[in-house]
């Protein structure tokens, strides 16, 4: 018998029966038989959820629909809602247009008291690209050169006197890696003595590791300095509709709502009441999720690609090459990527797709870079 290739046998091994594509072409089942290219672009850029909105959000907007008229909807019930979830005072939540405005909005408040922000690199942009547009000093601190995770004990020698915010995203973004539970709340509650510290846990839904946990408890405990962001865009699936959330002590949260400037929409509202009551469509995107990320975490494995293990809906690899070409390549064969992240420019991000669509990049990966 011929020897098996490892493309084929990474394909022979997800090809399980006869595989149906969106375009509804049957796709033989054979082992190293090829996937034909969808016939729309799989997106693996922006870390999405393919699945959403869930069947109930869906209703509620659809719902909703007939009351576009209106300025709003109930965002109280809304900011309720996630109270009752969170084990935590009303008065303790703030709704936002995605947690982008929680984010840009903390930035303002900082840049306002004229200072620096301190913040791991690379980490999610909003918050830091705003204060540096609104005057703020940005100050950079590498996450850790071996294992990318983000280093709080350089963060910790990075604050200065004028230091306003530490931002710390957790799970990280670009690089999906989270931070031990109890080093981050010891960096937390000493840091908060000083200054801000916003986390933003966008990714939270997804970690399973036990040395993971959220600082809402923090906020519970009335912690003066602590601003916790969640968002309906990732494990709701709610991206497009704009909506998130801020935790933090009331003075906080009066702060910000006096310095918000987005306004929330009926669909939006209602999506979002709908899809935090649907536990199962969570569930059902948890399991997605951890499907397509093992197809292509086993993958790397078997091709001995550096990745950091994902702790949430998208894998970081290194690829040693310059990623707007790698990015161009995989566009041209239906598949975007993520764009490059410097200072790790030749590392690739991708988002988690559906895993007939990562069986897709599975493939794809192999023929342009395996
Ligand atoms: C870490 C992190 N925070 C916040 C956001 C923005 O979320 P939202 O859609 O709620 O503004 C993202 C989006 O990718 C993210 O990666």
């Amino acid at each position: 018998m011929a020897p098996i290739s490892r493309r084929q046998f990474i394909l022979g091994t997800t090809l399980a029966g006869v595989n149906l594509l969106p375009t509804g072409q049957l796709i033989p089942k054979a082992i190293g038989a090829e996937l034909v290219r969808p016939d729309y672009m799989i997106r693996a850029s922006t870390n999405e959820n393919p699945w959403g909105p869930s069947r109930v959000a869906l209703q509620a907007i659809l719902d909703s629909v007939k009351k576009s008229n209106l300025y709003s909807g109930d965002r109280r019930k809304l900011g309720e809602l996630l109270a009752e979830i969170n084990n935590i005072p009303q008065d303790h939540v703030t709704v936002g247009t995605g947690s982008g405005e929680i984010l840009r909005t903390a930035a303002l408040l900082a840049n306002m008291e004229d200072g620096s922000i301190v913040a791991p690199d690379p980490t999610y942009h909003d918050l830091i690209r705003y204060a540096e547009r609104a005057g703020s000093t940005i100050i950079r601190v590498p996450v850790n050169h071996e294992t990318k995770e983000i280093d709080l004990n350089a963060l910790y020698k990075a604050i200065r006197h004028d230091t306003r915010c530490v931002y710390l995203a957790n799970p990280n973004n670009p690089i999906p890696s989270i931070i031990e539970k109890s080093s981050l709340k010891d960096f937390v509650t000493e840091v908060s003595k000083k200054c801000m510290v916003f986390v933003d846990e966008a990714y939270f839904e997804f970690v399973e590791d036990p040395v993971y946990e959220s600082m809402m408890g923090l906020v519970r405990n009335e912690h003066q300095n602590v601003i916790v962001a969640r968002t309906a865009s990732k494990i709701h699936g709610l991206a497009g509709l704009r909506v998130g959330f801020g935790f933090a002590h009331p003075d906080i949260i009066k702060r910000i709502n006096s310095a918000k400037t987005g306004a929330l929409n009926v669909l939006g509202i209602n999506a979002a009441i709908a899809s935090y009551q649907d536990k199962e469509f969570q569930n059902f995107t948890i399991r997605k999720n951890k499907e397509s990320l093992r197809m292509v975490e086993d993958l790397f494995d078997s091709l001995n690609v550096r990745y950091i293990k994902s702790h949430a809906n998208f894998t970081f690899l290194h690829t040693g090459r310059d990623i707007q070409k790698v990015r161009r390549e995989f566009y041209d064969e239906g598949i975007m990527v993520g764009r490059p992240f410097p200072p790790m420019t030749d590392w690739l991000r991708v988002s988690m797709g559906k895993p007939h669509e990562m069986e897709y990049f599975v493939q794809t990966y192999q023929k342009l870079m395996g």
